[in-house]
């Protein structure tokens, strides 16, 4: 008889809420795998958890770990060993982690230490700045996964560099009878961001009433998001953002989803508030209406990971307020500049900010059911 086969998916950010959404609904396709949510509470304000959950009609997560907010040692501490007791209780035979956060890391040492597989969804991206907490996230988590799952091709060619041996570029399976498999495996299987956008986009445009909400026209703003800890954590960095955002807002509005870390750096940080009155500031949106607000946006100004990608999947420029990205595609593309922090130059990039001609390949919105073959096949 053919054995179930357990899968545990850890997630506790917002934009882990989003990736999971494809993979749960594909994995009503796959009858042998169960699957297992753990949240670990990283984030857990409405407007960046359930919100998730409920639009993207996500199941109520298996285990609620409650970790909350705290320096990331003791978070990061925190998770791990409450990660660790829900894996030692469902004793699955695969982990899946997703992205480069506090959470995927804690899950990945849980599982790794446990000598429970892993498997690390967005595997492979690099911005080769140790400094950014994501950057050693997401290269510990590599080096303890099992599966490799890369959303590009340039992810794979990083873990090649890195000297991981097996790989498997199409995101087929082919292990022929017999054939002794090697670990890691490493497989180009496309995005699940851009499964999720496929999916979601269609249910936007017919559900979301931001635009009007806001009174807003169709390329008449910008639209802006910061919370990348290198930039809200800096009175000098938020700063220059805020009034270089500021600055932009006299030609036409500035719609800024404040991420709530940003939220409480601006009041903790003493931004002026003559150049955040100057902002149309809005609570955290949910996904629905984001992606009504990227697709509709003149221009988007972004230290987000996920936002880059989006506005590539819009075809929407992009003015990344960051010194170097792991998405590095959509910049070769043109349709992604980077611009640093530096008042003028984002003033001046995102004045002339102009569509690309290039394209990127992340893959054909089926990444979710690429990852579960593996799994099942493995
Ligand atoms: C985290 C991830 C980052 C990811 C982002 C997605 C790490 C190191 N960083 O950054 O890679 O891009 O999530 O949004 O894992 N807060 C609330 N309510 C919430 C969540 C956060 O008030 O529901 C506030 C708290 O003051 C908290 C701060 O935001 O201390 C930062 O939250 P944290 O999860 O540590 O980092 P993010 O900036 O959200
Ligand atoms: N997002 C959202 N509401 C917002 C801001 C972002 O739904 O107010 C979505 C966005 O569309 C993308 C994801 O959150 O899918 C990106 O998350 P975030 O910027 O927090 O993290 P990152 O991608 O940088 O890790």
């Amino acid at each position: 008889m053919k054995k179930n086969i357990k899968v545990v998916s850890i997630v506790g950010t917002r934009p882990q809420f989003i990736k999971l959404a494809p993979v749960c609904r594909a994995v009503r396709k796959f009858p042998a795998l169960k699957h297992i949510i753990v949240h670990t509470g990283q984030h857990y304000d409405y407007a960046m958890s359930k919100i998730f959950f409920d639009e993207l009609m996500l199941p109520r997560p298996d285990y609620h770990l409650e970790a909350g907010s705290a320096r990331y040692q003791r978070q990061t501490a925190l998770m791990i060993s409450r990660i660790e007791r829900a894996l030692i209780k469902e004793q699955p035979d695969w982990v899946l982690v997703y992205g480069d956060t506090d959470s995927t890391l804690a899950g990945a040492i849980a599982a790794a230490k446990k000598c429970i597989p892993v498997a690390h969804v967005e595997a492979g991206l690099r911005s080769f700045n140790t400094k950014m907490p994501e950057e050693v996230n997401r290269r510990l988590t590599d080096t303890f996964s099992s599966l490799l799952l890369c959303p590009t091709v340039t992810a794979v060619r990083n873990l090649r560099r890195e000297g991981m041996s097996c790989v498997l570029n199409d995101g087929t399976l082919r292990l022929a009878g017999g054939h002794r498999k090697r670990y890691p495996i490493v497989a180009n299987v496309g995005d699940i961001m851009y499964d999720a956008y496929l999916f979601s986009i269609k249910i936007a445009q017919s559900s979301s009433d931001i635009l009007s909400a806001l009174t807003l026209n169709e390329r008449g703003y910008y639209l802006a998001t910061i919370h990348r800890a290198e930039n809200a954590d800096s009175k000098e960095r938020l700063g220059t953002i805020i009034r270089a955002l500021a600055a932009l807002a006299a030609d036409k509005p500035v719609i800024f989803p404040v991420h709530l870390r940003t939220r409480k750096m601006i009041r903790s940080l003493s931004i002026p508030r003559r150049f955040i009155r100057a902002l149309r500031c809005i609570d955290p949106v949910g996904y629905f209406d984001m992606l009504m607000l990227e697709k509709n946006a003149g221009v988007i100004l972004t230290d987000s990971g996920g936002v880059q990608k989006e506005a590539f999947f819009a075809r929407v420029p992009c003015v990344t307020l960051r010194d170097e990205t792991e998405w590095g595609e959509t910049v070769k593309a043109g349709w992604n500049v980077l611009a640093g922090v530096d008042e003028k130059r984002i003033r001046s990039i995102a004045r002339k900010a102009h569509r690309g001609r290039g394209t990127v390949d992340f893959g054909d919105g089926r990444t979710s059911q690429k990852i579960l073959r593996f799994i099942e096949k493995l």
